[in-house]
């Protein structure tokens, strides 16, 4: 990024690259909540299902963030590649599990548990990234708020 964005960026107040995922994990988080309300209730499947979409869409939209721009830069950076594969793996158990939950009926029985239990894997995850990624992502030479805007641009 050139020098005149970077200081545009900061003038912005642009959030860092940490910052502006764990905003993403905690909206996520509301929405995942708000599903399981839904699911007691035994709300109208149209509800539920274009709720699902949502939480399904937004968390492709960050975890493709985080493959393409956050994760490289951090697996460079903090040379944990053990974190970094688990996180990959996780990554992908949970692109399994949303492309099977797009591909079903709100009315199919396993529905509701499909959501509920990505929501129970996405919980994992986030503790993980939040307690040890981004700390070390955090100590290193990571430069964040570069990494930030560049985020804010793919997103
Ligand atoms: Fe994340
Ligand atoms: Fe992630």
């Amino acid at each position: 990024m050139a020098t005149a964005e970077k200081v545009a960026a900061k003038s912005a107040g642009t959030q860092d690259a940490v910052g502006l995922l764990i905003s993403d994990h905690r909206e996520v988080k509301t929405l995942f909540d708000k599903y399981e309300k839904l699911a007691q209730t035994k709300a109208k499947a149209s509800d539920r299902q274009a709720l699902a979409e949502t939480i399904c869409d937004m968390l492709i939209v960050h975890a493709t963030i985080e493959e393409e721009i956050f994760y490289p830069a951090a697996r460079d950076a903090t040379e944990d590649d053990d974190l970094l594969d688990e996180a990959q793996v996780e990554h992908a158990a949970a692109k399994d599990l949303i492309a099977q939950i797009k591909d079903m009926d709100p009315g199919d029985e396993l529905y509701d548990a499909k959501v509920k239990v990505l929501g129970e894997q996405i919980d994992h995850h986030v503790q993980e990234e939040e307690g040890e990624l981004f700390p070390e992502a955090k100590k290193s030479d990571m430069d964040l708020r570069e990494l930030g805007a560049s985020t804010a641009t793919r997103k």
